[in-house]
């Protein structure tokens, strides 16, 4: 099957990539050099080339603080971009599969979100990606939706690579410990969206690692595993003063997927894995010199 992949150069696009290859999927990345998808021709002609059976939607602006600033390019990208893509998928009648997040809820609640709870962004990238949502649902032909959340992997900029970079003179590590979500090992998550979009035949699904933990909780064991020697220190949300608000607890009922079959590890046992690859490099961005603990 011809399958088209947006942010295929991504923290999640590469593993996608590398999974649905491995799969036997005839793969055609879409990269941003190539196809910048805030462009509708460029869109149009990019996909009509390819043909694709299946579009999975995994490019995005994701720099949740730079958002607030750069409103216009946040929506071109994420609801405008998702638009050109629907349009053009209805046009030549092909799956989509659209890639998006937690940050579409608002936090409040005191259990994990299902995919009918209602979303309240906080912040301009969780309203631009519920905005692609809405405009997979009314132009898409035949859609699925799959939330995710808080990222990390060997192809990009995720937390531990962030946390690290500030451990480098082993100073004070200040992490917020209010917000609390279910970190994803981005190669998994990807093997995942492969299961869940070979089972399913539509909808909106939640699929991230199991458990919920807070930053601060997260940075610990990371920091323990990796040997560094920061002292961590837990500050709220508001003592750390982002630029953009976040959900105070976002993590997502998986059971929607489950029933399907797929379903991701707890989120410590998918962490120790990444750092079987990634504990030397990280180190390594730390300023340690290798052979630590967790090497
Ligand atoms: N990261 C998270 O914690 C997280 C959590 C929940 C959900 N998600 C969702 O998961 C998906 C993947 O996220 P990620 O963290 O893997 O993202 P990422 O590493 O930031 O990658 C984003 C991709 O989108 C591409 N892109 C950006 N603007 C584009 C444009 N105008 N035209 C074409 N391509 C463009 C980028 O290409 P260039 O590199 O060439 O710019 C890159 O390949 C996104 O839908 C995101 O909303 C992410």
């Amino acid at each position: 099957m011809k399958v088209a992949l947006t942010g295929a150069d991504g923290l999640l696009g590469g593993e996608l990539g590398a999974v649905l290859k491995d799969g036997g999927y005839d793969l055609a990345p879409i990269l941003e050099r190539d196809v910048d998808i805030v462009d509708a021709a460029a869109v149009r002609a990019g996909l009509r080339d390819i043909a694709p059976e299946l579009l999975i939607h995994c490019a995005s602006y994701t720099r949740v603080d730079s958002a607030e600033s750069d409103i216009d390019r946040v929506y071109a990208v994420n609801a405008f971009g998702t638009f050109h893509l629907a349009r053009t998928a209805a046009e030549l009648d092909c799956r989509f599969v659209y890639i998006s997040t937690d940050y579409v809820f608002d936090g409040a609640l005191d259990r994990p979100y299902r995919p009918e709870d209602e979303p309240a962004p906080l912040n301009v990238y969780g309203r631009s990606k519920l905005a692609g949502e809405m405009l997979v649902r009314t132009y898409a032909p035949s859609w699925t939706i799959i939330r995710s959340s808080s990222l990390y992997g060997h192809n990009g900029n995720g937390f531990p690579e962030k946390l690290c970079r500030r451990a480098i003179g082993g100073g004070e590590l200040r992490v917020v410990e209010d917000q609390i979500s279910s970190p994803t090992y981005a190669p998994e998550l990807a093997r995942g969206i492969v299961e869940l979009l070979e089972a399913a035949e539509g909808g909106v699904y939640h699929l991230t690692n199991t458990g919920a933990v807070s930053w601060y909780e997260f940075a610990r064991v990371l920091a323990e595993e990796l040997g560094l020697p920061n002292e961590l220190t837990p500050v709220s949300s508001s003592e750390f003063d982002a630029p953009a608000r976040r959900p105070a607890y976002s993590a997502l009922d998986n059971t929607a997927a489950r029933e399907l079959g797929v379903e991701l590890r707890p989120w410590r046992s998918a962490l120790r894995e990444y750092l079987e690859r990634e504990a030397e490099e990280l180190r390594t961005l730390a300023g340690l010199p290798s052979g630590g603990e967790g090497s």
